[in-house]
């Protein structure tokens, strides 16, 4: 998958993408993200790229015309159609369900807007959907399309180690994770679930959806509304 990102800071993104998961994925040649600033597609000579709104007030918008030239330039670096994105907190909010969906598409463009944001013709025109990443206000896109390069990233196939996928089941299903356990020389087993030390690996399993389930009804109960629950599940629940 190929992730074009569209920002004035262009860095933040080629370094967060370089770490952990996402990183390895890159060296994996499964995830290839690619930067692109804005500011050297301005024309003037002060490399402009923000503009005073109609109707005045304060704050400024980025300049439609490099953000165009821009956008044409990541989106003609690859044949393959893009799906552009533009973070903002007027978007839906994003799901693990959105996650997975734009994690199969064969290629993303990511906008990042800085100052009060973008011209609404431009969105018209150009992109596919908004995206927020939750509600509050960041002071630019950058940290929600690392968010969404991580999320993404992390689901390409082969980008995990074993290790890494078990954790990632529970929240696949709309639940929280269970509470886990590290093996500790100092901590040694003092406060540690006894069924986890049993080796009753059918009861292990029991007792990590029980948690999984209570933790939810504890903390999230609009997930365990949501939450697609067998009879088992509900046995469980009621426990
Ligand atoms: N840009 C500023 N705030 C944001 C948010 N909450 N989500 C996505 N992009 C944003």
């Amino acid at each position: 998958m190929r992730i074009d990102v569209i920002s004035l800071f262009p860095e933040f993104i080629r370094e967060s993408a370089a770490l952990g998961v996402v990183g390895r994925a890159g060296e994996r040649g499964l995830l290839q993200v690619q930067a692109w600033n804005p500011r050297d597609y301005a024309t003037d000579n002060y490399r402009r790229v923000d503009q005073r709104p109609f109707g005045g007030g304060p704050g400024m918008l980025m300049l439609a015309e490099p953000l165009a030239a821009c956008l044409g330039a990541a989106k003609a670096a690859d044949p393959a159609p893009a799906h552009v994105v533009y973070l903002s907190p007027q978007g839906p909010r994003l799901t693990q369900a959105r996650v997975r969906e734009l994690a199969a598409m064969p290629r993303l463009v990511l906008l990042c807007g800085r100052y009060e944001g973008l011209d609404e013709r431009f969105i018209e025109r150009e992109v596919d959907e908004e995206i927020s990443i939750g509600d509050y206000v960041l002071s630019g896109g950058e940290l929600a399309a690392a968010v969404l390069v991580d999320a993404v990233g992390r689901l390409q196939e082969g980008a995990l180690n074993h290790a890494d996928s078990a954790s990632q089941d529970s929240f696949e299903d709309g639940l929280l994770d269970c509470p886990h356990y590290t093996r500790s020389e100092a901590a040694g087993t003092e406060g540690v679930p006894a069924v986890l030390l049993s080796g009753d690996h059918a009861a292990i399993a029991r007792w990590r959806r029980q948690q999984s389930l209570g933790r939810t009804w504890l903390r999230r109960p609009d997930l365990l509304a949501r939450a697609r629950l067998d009879a088992a599940d509900r046995a469980l629940l009621a426990d």
